[in-house]
């Protein structure tokens, strides 16, 4: 469960209400879920589980009941989607396919889930008359620019289909709402951990696949170059609230792409010696490897947009976040 008073934070201004959760069994998803739930409204999950888990909602359906609803479908079917958005206030659109190198070897696919998948959402939302939704955007938007902190106003610069159809997503929630009552943001989100990230794909992001190693492999492990690169590592809640406060705002959000991050730095290196010593494995010391090509060396967000436009601050910083994340994967993993 989570560790974060959704209630203190949010009070009831999500009592009651219906929403819709894309991609509600995966990682981010599934959080979001969680936190509505606790908050009182109704969440129908539309996932394919294509990356998710319906274990990540079993709990969630124990503890609320039918205010969970779960459906095992693919935002590629139209129809359903659109009978399931009717009665719907806001759509939060977790749903896409999310590796990298997964969109080099599967571009066309990539781009029906992602782009064509994301119109289906806006278009049912709009025919519901849904208020308001919330696009995950990527921090992959920012590309290979060493440019620091990164911010809204750099150009977008594409290095993978993935990225691409993320940057498409954007101009799809700016041009839903400029042209429909529909309103929308495009949070671009930087580098999230948390419970219930997967950690067997063998595209797992850097803090799951280290835990994989440390803790069910009993491994050192593997940093690509010096491991003085460093990652504006996000703990999940934040995310969760930033999702929270754009769906409540009382302003107009117009599609506005929005950077959601903790807004500071830790290097590779500090990741792996802080889950080495936290996990009581210090001779697990990493191992290095070739710098991955493509690689930023440096990623680290601006909040000022995110604070202008939603009020929104990180509640849950680095440290805080990877105990409970380090807990989950050693409850699951031994
Ligand atoms: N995790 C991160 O650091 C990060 C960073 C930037 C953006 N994002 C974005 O956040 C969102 C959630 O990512 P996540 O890390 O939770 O990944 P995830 O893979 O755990 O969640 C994505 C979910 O979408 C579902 N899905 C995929 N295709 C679908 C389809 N056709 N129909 C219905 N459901 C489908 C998957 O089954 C999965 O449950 C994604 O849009 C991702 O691109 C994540």
């Amino acid at each position: 469960m989570s560790i974060t008073d959704w209630r203190g934070l949010h009070g009831d201004r999500f009592e009651g209400i219906t929403t819709m959760v894309t991609g509600g069994a995966g990682f981010i998803g599934s959080h979001l879920t969680e936190a509505l739930l606790a908050l009182g409204a109704r969440v129908r999950v539309l996932d394919d589980l294509s990356g998710g888990d319906r274990a990540n909602l079993q709990p969630l359906a124990t503890r609320y009941g039918d205010r969970l609803e779960f459906h095992e479908n693919s935002i590629l079917d139209q129809p359903l989607l659109a009978d399931l958005m009717r009665g719907c206030r806001y759509v939060f659109h977790q749903a896409a396919l999310g590796s990298v190198p997964g969109s080099i070897e599967q571009p066309r696919h990539y781009s029906e889930v992602n782009i064509t998948g994301t119109i289906n959402v806006l278009e049912a939302a709009r025919a519901a008359e849904a208020e308001r939704g919330m696009f995950a955007a990527s921090a992959a938007a920012y590309g290979e620019s060493e440019q620091l902190p990164k911010i809204e106003t750099m150009p977008t610069d594409c290095r993978s289909p993935y990225a691409a159809t993320k940057v498409a997503g954007e101009a799809l929630m700016a041009a839903w709402a400029a042209g429909y009552p529909l309103d929308t943001a495009a949070l671009r989100y930087f580098n999230i951990f948390g419970p219930r990230q997967n950690a067997n794909s063998a595209y797992a992001a850097v803090i799951a696949a280290f835990a994989a190693a440390l803790i069910e492999r009993e491994q050192a492990p593997v940093i690509f170059g010096d491991g003085e690169q460093s990652r504006d590592f996000t703990y999940v809640d934040n995310v969760v609230h930033a999702n929270l406060l754009a769906a409540a705002s009382p302003r107009r959000l117009g599609g506005a792409v929005i950077n959601i991050a903790c807004g500071q730095r830790i290097s590779v290196n500090t990741l792996a010696a802080k889950m080495a010593a936290t996990l009581d494995r210090p001779h697990l010391k990493p191992t290095h490897q070739p710098d991955r090509p493509g690689d930023v060396r440096h990623s680290q967000a601006d909040l000022g947009r995110a604070r202008q436009l939603l009020d929104y601050e990180p509640i849950v910083g680095f440290d805080e976040g990877l105990a409970p994340t380090l807990g989950w994967y050693q409850s699951v993993m031994v």
